[in-house]
């Protein structure tokens, strides 16, 4: 048994959580976790919003609302679209509500500058005269010095992808009002980085088996490292520690900074609440404890090198990330996601008209995982109809309602002659199996998707070449027992669901009458002939429903619609 510490991103209290998140950080977790937790592994799961930053001042300003009541907001806000789908962390918290994250970010400027990796000096940044304020990188706009494109802000260039120094970039205006920014001389603390790959970091990367696209990324980084800044001149944020910063005010801990700190304060906090303050160090500081941190690759170089780097730093033995499962971007309809240009699914509507499991299985299964991919409403269509209801869905029903017709409502007898051979045709003759878990576990959760609708599949293929339905007439006894296999076989199934689709395996199993909580049961695996069945025969099914609803094409070709429609009325 491992002892797990699973993180999705902090997401930014700056507005509504759109799918292309959902995918990319939390879902995939959600997953993972409950895989996990059936394989009977130690698991704490950890997230919350991000709650500082300079464009969280900037929009708070826009809505007329205090920093507090901005981020108060839209941190319950994504609180409320991750229980709408079922994505449970042991832990929701924020980074300016949790108690010890102030202090404890403090401690980790602190310690890193005992230990020789901050570096003060002043600089020049830019400011804007009319806003009365310095700008971060993302409030700078102007032309990439780099590429010669229009449209570079501060820190990165969209056309080329360089990180860029805002004070070269050509013709900078102010995004916030549009003037052109001044210069002016302040100081910052910068974070060592190439002296802390030089001590420990760089060699920690090299050496660590990564999976996917972070070593590439990452590796490339980690020949031209720069130093980076760390603080910033504003007042919405966690204050530098009073006894380092002197006489000047108004300096914060850059949103970067406080915001991976955020995973061990809430952690703390998680311990806190189950009455036992010191948990969060066995998670933290145990060198056992596998680190996962479920993100979009956009943040991977702060969750496999600078963030590793603030930890180490530390010199407090914390752990370090053991994998970093970054998804690619995930679009709607060949498109970005834009909240602001209205090309998104409204969540706080989308579960009124649509189950959440069947859009988590959706979601899972077109996951951004090693390119990028998309919502697309005609698959998602197809996936609901054909994966779910004609594969999953009709296997249940048909067999179920056979069953309640023909056997009264209760799990039919096997026959011991049969049992070997039913097996035996199941388990090897109607098609491969494969254990989901297996892929959820590598992090391929498309692959796992595939193999749960696969296996699924296999039970249909047997049906079919049993017939039950006519054997009924011939010979009952044998009818009886393919019946059974096949009430086994959806039990075995709401397990395998389980992970993907939380509340639709809980009702399945049920259907079938199973025994205990599902939740509760360990991973089965694969099925081994003569021991697999758990289903006492006799015992009463529950109530049988249509696990999966079709989904009409005028549904989808509304939606469609209606997505065209908001944006070309924001035109
Ligand atoms: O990109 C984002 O949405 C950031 N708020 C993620 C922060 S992750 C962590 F470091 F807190
Ligand atoms: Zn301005």
């Amino acid at each position: 048994m491992s002892r797990y510490l699973v993180t999705s991103a902090l997401p930014y209290a700056n507005g509504p959580i759109h799918f292309g998140q959902v995918i990319g950080a939390y879902l995939p977790a959600d997953c993972y976790v409950r895989t996990l937790r059936m394989l009977g592994e130690e698991v704490c799961f950890v997230c919350g919003a991000d709650e500082h930053g300079f464009a969280i001042t900037v929009n708070a300003e826009r809505d007329g609302a205090s920093y507090p009541e901005y981020v108060a907001r839209w941190r319950d806000d994504a609180k409320a679209t991750f229980d709408r789908l079922g994505i449970e962390f042991d832990v929701w918290s924020g980074t300016s509500i949790s108690p010890h994250h102030a202090e404890l970010s403090q401690q980790f400027f602190r310690r890193l500058d005992e230990g020789g990796y901050l570096n003060k000096r002043a600089s020049e940044q830019l400011y804007c005269a009319k806003d009365e304020m310095f700008l971060a990188d993302r409030y700078v706009v102007g032309t990439c010095y780099v590429c010669g494109k229009d449209g570079a802000r501060g820190d990165e260039c969209p056309s080329c992808g360089t990180w860029l120094d805002a004070l070269r970039l050509v013709e900078p205006t102010c995004r916030n009002c549009g003037s052109t920014p001044e210069k002016r001389t302040t100081t910052h603390w910068y974070l060592d980085l190439p002296k802390l790959r030089d001590d420990h970091i760089g060699e920690w990367f090299q050496n660590h088996p990564w999976k996917g696209n972070v070593k590439a990324f990452v590796g490339a980084m980690l020949e031209d490292l720069q130093e980076r800044p760390i603080t910033r001149d504003m007042s919405w944020g966690i204050p530098v520690p009073a006894d380092l910063v002197g006489e000047e005010e108004d300096k914060v801990l850059y949103v970067w900074f406080d915001a991976p700190i955020g995973y061990v304060s809430f952690t703390r906090e998680w311990a806190e609440a189950r009455g036992e303050p010191d948990l969060w160090k066995q998670y933290w500081c145990d060198e056992d404890t596998r680190l996962v941190h479920f993100i979009g690759k956009d943040n991977i170089p702060f969750h496999c090198l600078i963030f590793p780097s603030m930890l180490f730093g530390q010199k407090q033995g914390y752990v370090l990330p053991w994998q970093v499962p970054a998804m690619e971007f995930y679009n709607l309809q060949g498109r970005k996601f834009s909240t602001s240009a209205n090309w998104t699914i409204p969540l706080d509507t989308f579960f009124e008209t649509y189950d959440r499991d069947v859009a988590r299985f959706y979601l899972l299964s077109s996951a951004p995982e090693s390119a990028d991919s998309e919502w697309r409403w005609e698959e998602f269509q197809r996936c609901a109809n054909t994966s779910l209801a004609d594969t999953i869905g009709n296997l249940v029903t048909r067999v179920l309602r056979f069953v309640a017709k023909h056997h009264d409502g209760r799990i039919p007898p096997i026959a011991p002659e049969h049992e070997e051979e039913l097996d035996r045709v199941l388990l090897t003759e109607c098609g491969a199996l494969e254990d989901p878990a297996d892929a959820i576990i590598e992090f391929r959760f498309r692959r796992a998707c595939e193999r749960l609708v696969a296996n699924a599949s296999v039970a249909n293929v047997f049906v079919d070449r049993m017939a039950p339905w006519t054997l009924r007439k011939t010979d009952p006894a044998r009818s009886a027992s393919v019946l059974n296999t096949c009430c086994q076989w959806i039990a075995w199934i709401a397990q395998w669901m389980h992970p993907f689709m939380p509340t639709k395996s809980v009702e399945l199993w049920s259907m079938v009458g199973a025994p205990g909580a599902l939740a509760d049961q360990r991973w089965p695996g694969l099925p081994r002939a003569g021991e697999w069945r758990l289903l006492e025969a006799g015992a009463p099914l529950g109530e049988i429903t249509g696990p999966f609803a079709k989904l009409a094409d005028e549904t989808i070709a509304a939606e469609i619609a209606a997505l065209e429609a908001r944006v070309a009325a924001d035109a």
